[in-house]
């Protein structure tokens, strides 16, 4: 076959086969077989500088034109593969978005943040406080020494960590009642605080029952403090959290760290005091043990009791948030179940 045949012939077949190229990567390979520095257009237009006169004009110009031909015909070629595929990812910005899941604060922060305010609106500062506690702010500052059976009540977690007696001496804490010591040696009096927080208990879990919840530690120390201000702010607080005029029942109660201790109650939120089985058939719920804070823990906050006096309270805000919404199982708040979380 002469040249002019040959050429011919390539250009066909190239043409042929870009008509089927689909494929940017194909078309690739096909622009290297032809045209790269060893493809087979390239071969013969090289060849052209060692023909004869007459021959090197018109093969050089056929070569020449087939070769700017099958260099239009692929970047043609190109162009309509690289359209198409624009059109079909293409992206119709009127379809409405994709809705991104937010979280928003556990019922217990929600009142937590409430109650918070309402102190704050009373001239209490917000205080935070240990986890980790040592036996002494746990227990014995509170006028619980190692004997004292009331350590019974709150069974509790030690860590495993032993002091220069080799005694076990850190606790996860029981009570947020942890900070009133604390509190009183950093500020002094006057003294106006609450303390908001977790703690965990060594206990058999049952709806009633967890290992970690929420308390919220209140105290007031000053001159002339009496039980009527414990009463007056406790009412003022459940109002503001129940938003309505709660009645409170008061009944003795017993803790070593405040003197006298008592229990408010407040009437059951679920059966309106008609007695049902979340009060336990009485028609109120415990919900706040107080009382006045005991000389002995002045003591230790290094504040001299003959001059004040102070009280204290242990707000169950775990317990308050059951009652405000009328939750059955307080495992639900620990158990991250987002159908149980989504309600608030
Ligand atoms: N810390 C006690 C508990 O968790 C509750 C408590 C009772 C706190 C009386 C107080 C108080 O401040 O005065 O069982």
């Amino acid at each position: 076959m002469n040249m002019k045949d040959k050429l011919l012939q390539l250009k066909d077949q190239v043409l042929k086969q870009l008509v089927n190229t689909k494929d940017v990567s194909v078309l690739r390979n096909l622009e290297i077989k032809y045209l790269g520095r060893k493809g087979e257009l390239t071969k013969i237009l090289r060849s052209v500088v060692d023909m004869g006169d007459v021959e090197k004009k018109d093969i050089g110009k056929l070569a020449n034109n087939i070769k700017t031909e099958v260099i239009n015909k692929f970047a043609e070629v190109k162009n309509s593969i690289l359209t198409k595929t624009v059109n079909q990812s293409f992206v119709d910005v009127t379809l409405p978005g994709k809705i991104i899941d937010h979280g928003h604060l556990h019922p217990v922060t929600q009142v937590q943040n409430e109650l918070e305010d309402l102190f704050i609106s009373m001239g209490f500062m917000v205080l935070d406080g240990p986890e980790v506690e040592s036996d002494y702010y746990n227990f014995e500052a509170l006028n619980m020494p190692p004997y004292h059976p009331a350590r019974d009540m709150q069974d509790t977690f030690y860590l495993d960590h032993k002091n220069k007696e080799k005694k076990y001496d850190l606790v996860m804490r029981t009570h947020t009642s942890n900070v009133q010591v604390r509190a009183m040696q950093k500020y002094g009096v006057p003294l106006r605080c609450i303390v908001p927080g977790v703690v965990f208990r060594s206990e058999a879990t049952d709806a009633c029952h967890d290992h970690t919840f929420y308390q919220l530690e209140g105290l007031m120390i000053d001159k002339d403090i009496s039980i009527t201000n414990l009463i007056a702010v406790t009412k003022k607080v459940l109002n503001g959290i129940f938003k309505k005029e709660m009645e409170i029942r008061i009944r003795p109660g017993y803790f070593p760290f405040v003197e006298p201790a008592i229990e408010i109650d407040i009437k059951c939120t679920i059966c309106n005091g008609k007695k049902c089985s979340a009060c336990k058939n009485s028609g109120w719920l415990e919900l706040l043990p107080a009382g006045m804070v005991h000389p002995n823990v002045l003591k230790y906050g290094g504040i001299d009791s003959k001059k004040y006096s102070g009280f204290a309270f242990g707000l169950g805000l775990t317990r308050l948030v059951m009652m405000k919404y009328g939750i059955n199982d307080i495992r639900l708040f620990n158990s991250g179940d987002l159908r149980f979380l989504k309600q608030f």
